[in-house]
């Protein structure tokens, strides 16, 4: 049985995945509006890792014998000035989403609950993989500056990132 502290804070973890899902869908949108489909696809595929993380928590919490109660999620960011604030944006999101998950393992410890604990490693591993990947492209991005033959290389890229459910 989950404490109720974790419980409580699982469930505003579920929120911020939903909320992340939402933010990197308003930036596919952006990036499809701007020509950049290979852009939108690297977000779309964001939005589904996302939901996977989301579901994870959800049925860890039901796994543990607790209660998933979901609250209002934000309306995400809109407008942006470039692919690059994109990214950054991104990029400082992940940094956030990592604090929250560590934020969480300490609260688990706290409890002294082992089982969140081992739950919560695959988060602290994705968490190193999350940021990498939006750092990685950013730096690719200040190398291109903006110019098109560079932008429209790596939107060809970008466009074959597929979802690959992990094997937990
Ligand atoms: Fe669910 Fe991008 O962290």
């Amino acid at each position: 049985m989950l404490a109720q502290s974790l419980q409580d804070r699982i469930n505003l973890q579920i929120n911020r995945e939903i909320y992340s899902e939402y933010l990197y869908l308003s930036m596919a949108a952006y990036c499809e509006a701007q020509g950049l489909s290979g852009f939108a696809n690297f977000f779309k595929i964001q939005v589904q890792e996302e939901h996977f993380h989301a579901m994870r928590f959800f049925d860890f919490v039901h796994e543990r014998g607790g209660r998933v109660v979901l609250d209002a999620i934000a309306q995400p960011k809109v407008d942006f000035n470039s692919a690059l604030e994109v990214f950054e944006l991104s990029y400082k999101h992940e940094q956030f989403i990592t604090k929250s998950i560590n934020e969480l393992m300490d609260l688990a410890i706290k409890e002294n609950d082992h089982a969140t604990r081992s739950f919560l490693n695959w988060f602290v591993d994705e968490q190193v993989e999350e940021e990498s990947n939006m750092d990685t492209i950013i730096n690719h991005l200040r190398l291109i500056d903006g110019k098109g033959h560079g932008m429209l290389m790596l939107d060809r890229e970008l466009a074959g990132r597929v979802f690959t459910p992990p094997t937990i």
